[in-house]
């Protein structure tokens, strides 16, 4: 059995010892619980960042599961499924969150997930997980291509992910037409019962997470340690003052209470209503 196959077993094994929590969509209590997901294609997962698949049982692996129950209590009660995930400027840890929180919850079996590669400037989903890109977001834009040929189930529980596509020049422009908001319509009737994560580009560069950020229910903002200086962040707050800010993830923070035992650069997150900006 590989690496991965051993993760996701235990994974599966973690799941069934822990009682489910509320979930959106509705099943017997007594259903068994699937262990493989049919996948498009199987992830080849070395990244170390992927910490949910390869090592599930570790501290910073709960932290997720811990910010993943927040949003789910945050959510439940009017069920808001589109959550973007963006932050003031690059390498602050957006797709590694959304990546990280998509298989969370995908790895809860009562959740089914959508992660969307909207950084169509530096898309990097289908790389973290080892996956082709072979038509996407940007092509469903741009060509009219059928949304469902382009969704890849990766077999991580029920996370399928929707990839950016080919390289395009006008991002902005795509990701801001009405076509990409009749396309986020599209999903969120299509998946209903799920959650739909929009992985973006930074917010203070460029506009795309602004026009995403006004069409989904809730953004969760990442603030990387000893990146973005607090004016900035300051700023992209107040660039998304009109869109629905669910709380902060305050990533790759040294930590040493992280590190003991698990070779993974440390990394604490919190998660709480935010008031920067206020
Ligand atoms: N929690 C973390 N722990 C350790 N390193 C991290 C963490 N989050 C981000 N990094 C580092 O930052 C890099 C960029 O992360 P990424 O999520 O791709 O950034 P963004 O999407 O914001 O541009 C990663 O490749 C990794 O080296
Ligand atoms: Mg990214």
């Amino acid at each position: 059995m590989s690496r991965i196959e051993k993760a996701l077993e235990k994974a599966v094994q973690m799941r069934q010892e822990r009682a489910p929590e509320r979930a959106p969509e509705k099943r017997e209590p007594d259903a068994p619980v699937p262990k493989i997901f049919p996948a498009d294609q199987h992830p080849e997962i070395t990244s170390p960042y992927l910490i949910t698949v390869q090592e599930p049982d570790s501290p910073v692996s709960e932290e997720y599961r811990k910010l993943k129950s927040l949003l789910v209590r945050m959510t439940r009660d009017k069920f808001l499924n589109t959550i973007m995930v963006t932050s003031t400027c690059k390498g602050e840890g957006k797709t590694i969150t959304a990546l990280n929180l998509a298989i969370t919850l995908a790895q809860e079996y009562d959740h089914t997930v959508l992660l969307v590669d909207a950084d169509l400037r530096a898309p990097s989903i289908t790389k973290y997980l080892g996956i082709k890109n072979e038509a996407g977001l940007s092509d469903c834009l741009t060509n009219g291509r059928d949304i469902g040929s382009a969704l890849v189930k990766t077999g991580i529980g029920k996370l399928v992910v929707f990839p950016a596509g080919a390289t395009v020049e006008n991002p902005v422009e795509l990701l801001s037409s009405s076509r990409m908001k009749q396309l986020m319509e599209e999903l969120k009737n299509r998946y209903r019962d799920r959650y739909i994560i929009f992985d973006t580009p930074p917010v203070l560069q460029f506009a795309e997470a602004h026009a995403i950020g006004s069409s989904v229910d809730g953004v969760v903002f990442v603030v990387g340690e000893g990146q973005a200086p607090m004016t900035d962040v300051k700023e992209a707050f107040r660039m998304l003052k009109d869109c629905e800010m669910l709380g902060v993830v305050f990533n790759n923070v040294a930590s040493a209470r992280f590190t003991e035992g698990y070779n993974y650069r440390y990394s604490y997150k919190y998660y709480k209503k935010s008031s920067y900006g206020d």
